[in-house]
């Protein structure tokens, strides 16, 4: 079952300059997707599309069966933008990953809980009534991932999660969204991560989804990645085996 679907998107910022044209994609339940493209391809954009923030100027998005922004998706779809930080808005940590609960109805003790464990999970346990604006950009980070996920999203979309992090926070990072259940798509130039992580990765570039299959395919597919304006780290060449360029 498909619990992301986009069909023949077309979409360009103030209705004139094309960013997206005849784009279609889709997420099966379970599956975790990384969507790579250069700077300015569209990722963010086809986020903010999801979030039902902005709409597409033709073709249908639908997530877990539902419309952008569809009152039954309250609580089911997590969202953790590129500015992470503009997403904090309360006077403490704490407050704003109990926010999404807490609005959800549940008992504040139940509120009370998940905050606990979103924090935890992050490793940011001891900083509840720190204030957002007055943490680093990881710290941030963290915090606006642990907001999404005191949700417990059926949905998980992240726009560049590992940049910010260091080196540790990736690694946990990565150990905790592996071991999510639901749907996720993961925008990141961070190939590796996206490498270890995922069961796919489409290729977004001109507008549309040029390229996508396993993570050793495309990354292995240098043609296709330089078609989209893509280039390997050396590490990743490493990890791959590839000789030097
Ligand atoms: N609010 C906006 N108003 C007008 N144009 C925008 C806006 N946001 C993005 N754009 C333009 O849309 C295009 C796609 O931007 P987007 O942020 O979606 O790219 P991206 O793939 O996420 O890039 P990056 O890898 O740098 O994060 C770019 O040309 C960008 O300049
Ligand atoms: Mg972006």
């Amino acid at each position: 079952m498909s619990v992301l679907v986009l069909e023949n998107i077309a979409f360009g910022w103030n209705g004139d300059r094309r960013v997206l044209s005849d784009l279609s994609f889709a997420l099966e339940a379970g599956e975790s997707v990384g969507l790579i493209g250069p700077n300015g391809a569209g990722k963010t954009t086809l986020f903010l599309l999801c979030a039902g923030i902005v709409k597409p100027s033709a073709g249908r998005i639908e997530l877990l069966g539902a419309a952008p922004g569809d009152p039954s998706l309250r609580g089911k779809v997590g969202l953790v933008f590129q500015n992470a930080g503009e997403q904090l808005f309360c006077t403490t940590v704490a407050e704003d990953v109990a926010f999404g609960p807490r609005n959800l109805g549940l008992p504040a003790e139940e509120v009370r809980a998940r905050v606990a464990e979103a924090l935890a999970l992050v490793c940011l346990a001891g900083v509840e009534s720190r204030a957002p604006h007055h943490m680093s950009g990881g710290e941030e980070r963290k915090a606006a991932l642990a907001a999404a996920l005191a949700m417990r999203p059926e949905l998980l979309l992240l726009d560049e999660p590992t940049s910010d992090l260091d080196s540790r926070s990736r690694r946990e990072l990565l150990d905790v969204v592996r071991h999510l259940p639901g749907g996720k798509v993961i925008a990141s130039h961070d190939f590796e991560f996206l490498h270890e992580l995922c069961d796919r990765v489409a290729v977004l570039s001109d507008g549309r989804i040029r390229g996508e299959g396993t993570p050793a395919a495309v990354f292995g597919d240098e043609d296709l990645l330089a078609r989209c304006g893509l280039e390997l780290s050396r590490g990743m060449r490493a990890l791959l085996g590839l000789g030097r360029a």
